[in-house]
């Protein structure tokens, strides 16, 4: 399971060695970047680098969109532009979403050479639809998410994803909205327990849930090093993954919303896309990967059938074909190169026509 952003350097550093002077990446320059989990197994490769970041199944992502020249698609997860980058090389018109404002501002300098092909859109890929009328995208050729945080975010202490690096329990990606803190000073114990089992499949889900309860009697939780340092001491290390890794990961799909972003949008995606447009997922966990293969599977049937039904019937929301049936994986070379590419999963459906009722 889980998260976050590849790694690996990319051919050319120019934007990069421009972009970690700059104050945005000042910090993020100087550091690993790391993803949550497998985070100690990056540890390893990243310190001498100057900042690396590859996108995840990128080859497999292009070849899935098929982007050309006058094609245009939605990267509803911008973040360093990774997939964007590649998208626009092939000659496609992007339009880059992102509800984090740094990932915007970076991803902008970054793409900047593309001119008006590239266009970074502030908001949540929940609210496709709304964007697409307001910037009168028209139908879509392809549409990509890429799930989860990015490295920017992880690696930046004060934005408060890291449970390496201290700063505010934050954990927000845009700037709205309840932060990991409000959650964890608020929320009740069956409340934490459900999200930390649910959401992070904590074993010691009951046990950290209580340990909270009691301990914000005491000085309610501030920092993020608090927390881990906190839930280090309480269940002990077990390998070399931190033990608040999935605690962290709990709350960040809680404060973000993720599991609710991803099903709005998957409602709204059929209507945006063109006959023959693409749709692209990449998930990381188990629970989104679960709910875009039920959505895929559900909107491509040509027919449903059910136990009290004489015969089966045609669906009445087939809307897509299938063109990935288990999901494309990264390769042996891609997981070796990054270790957490390895619980990745890329999944695509292609517009049909809707058959007439
Ligand atoms: C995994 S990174 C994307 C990396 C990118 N594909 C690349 O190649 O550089 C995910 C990005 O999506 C953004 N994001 C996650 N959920 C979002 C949502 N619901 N709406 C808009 N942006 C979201 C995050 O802020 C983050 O910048």
């Amino acid at each position: 399971m889980q998260l976050a952003h590849s790694i690996t350097m990319l051919p050319d550093f120019r934007w990069l060695r421009d972009f970690a002077s700059s104050p945005f990446f000042s910090k993020g320059a100087s550091q690993a970047v790391t993803p949550v989990v497998a985070m100690e197994e990056n540890q390893a490769a990243a310190p001498d680098q100057p900042f690396y970041h590859e996108s995840i199944l990128l080859d497999e992502v292009v070849e899935s969109l098929a982007p050309a020249e006058g094609r245009i698609i939605a990267d509803g997860t911008l973040g360093g532009g990774g997939h964007t980058e590649a998208l626009l090389k092939a000659g496609a018109t992007v339009k880059g979403i992102d509800r984090d404002a740094e990932a915007r501002l970076y991803a902008s300098e970054r793409l900047a050479s593309f001119g008006p092909r590239f266009e970074a859109v502030a908001g949540c890929f929940s609210e496709i639809s709304q964007l697409a009328a307001a910037g009168k995208w028209g139908s879509l050729d392809g549409i990509l998410l890429d799930l989860g945080v990015s490295s920017h975010q992880l690696d930046a202490g004060e934005r408060g994803f890291s449970f390496r690096f201290d700063g505010p329990l934050d954990m927000r990606m845009g700037e709205e909205g309840h932060t990991a803190a409000d959650l964890v000073n608020t929320w009740g114990e069956a409340e934490l327990r459900q999200i930390f089992w649910d959401l992070g499949e904590e074993k010691s889900a009951r046990k950290i849930a209580a340990w909270i309860v009691q301990e914000r009697e005491k000085a309610p939780f501030e920092t993020t090093l608090q927390l881990a340092d906190g839930i280090e001491k309480l269940i002990g290390r077990r390998g070399r993954t931190h033990p608040a890794t999935k605690i962290f990961q709990a709350l960040r799909m809680e404060v973000n919303d993720e599991l609710g972003e991803l099903r709005r949008f998957l409602g709204a995606a059929p209507d945006l896309l063109k006959i023959g447009g693409r749709l692209a997922i990449i998930t990381f966990h188990s629970l989104e990967d679960r709910i875009v293969k039920q959505a895929f599977r559900d909107a491509s049937k040509a027919e449903i059938d059910r136990p009290e039904w004489p015969a089966a019937r045609p669906n009445p929301d087939l809307v897509y074909r299938l063109l990935t049936r288990k999901g494309i994986a990264p390769g042996g070379e891609e997981i070796s190169r990054n270790a957490r590419s390895r619980s990745s999963r890329l999944r695509v459906v292609e517009r049909i026509a809707t058959p007439a009722a």
